[in-house]
């Protein structure tokens, strides 16, 4: 890949919100995590994990999807223009007929800063958003399943273990994955304010 087609995969990756039914292997689900472990953490802790949900446990998580809609709506009816609004709703009660939801949770822990960790896990996240661009697949990552977070916690079997019981693992959010359906419009970037030069 040369440098032109780098930035523009950048600027061409968008999220994606409606899927065709189509399963994606888990082969291919692998090589989209494993491209996420390629990205940089803090002290190279490596301390992202991620559950993969598919088929029926998919399905299971349609009626948690509903209900984190419920602490979002609000704000969106605000942001959001009716048809948009609508079209996001429906996202949440059957996210888009995706195949596959990727919860991506951070073991934080004594060793490294909160953020730090924190951080890490988000560049995996979105080295996992590229590689499904590049693989022709569509990814939407939300951050909705922390309005109910506890629950999805409970629904991934995740409040077991021993670190989360120590309080160590924390769910920061989750990537919807399949092959895309519609080819959304540039969410439009701004520039003016974002970046202070000190010279
Ligand atoms: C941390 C994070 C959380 C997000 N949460 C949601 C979400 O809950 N629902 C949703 O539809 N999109 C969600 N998005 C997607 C953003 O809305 C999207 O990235 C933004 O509008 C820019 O569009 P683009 O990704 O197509 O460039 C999230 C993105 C990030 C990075």
């Amino acid at each position: 890949m040369n440098k032109e087609e780098f930035y523009k995969l950048l600027e061409a990756r968008r999220s994606i919100r409606k899927f065709k039914k189509d399963p994606v292997s888990k082969d291919l689900i692998e090589k989209i995590i494993g491209a996420g472990m390629q990205a940089p953490s803090g002290k190279n802790r490596q301390n992202w994990r991620f559950f993969v949900v598919t088929g029926a446990k998919r399905d299971e998580y349609l009626k948690y999807s509903q209900k984190s809609w419920l602490g979002i709506k609000d704000v969106l009816a605000a942001r959001l223009k009716p048809s948009l609004y609508d079209f996001t709703e429906r996202f949440f009660f059957t996210l888009g007929d995706a195949p596959v939801v990727i919860f991506a949770y951070s073991h934080n822990d004594a060793e490294e800063r909160y953020h730090t960790s924190i951080g890490s896990v988000y560049m995996a996240v979105e080295n996992m958003n590229l590689a499904c661009f590049v693989e022709g697949l569509g990814c939407c990552t939300m951050g909705a399943p922390l309005e109910i977070k506890a629950e999805v916690d409970q629904f991934l079997g995740v409040d077991k273990l021993p670190e989360y019981q120590r309080g160590e693992l924390e769910l920061l959010c989750a990537l919807v994955v399949g092959y895309p359906d519609h080819s959304p419009p540039k969410a439009m970037r701004q520039i003016e304010g974002r970046i202070t030069w000190l010279e």
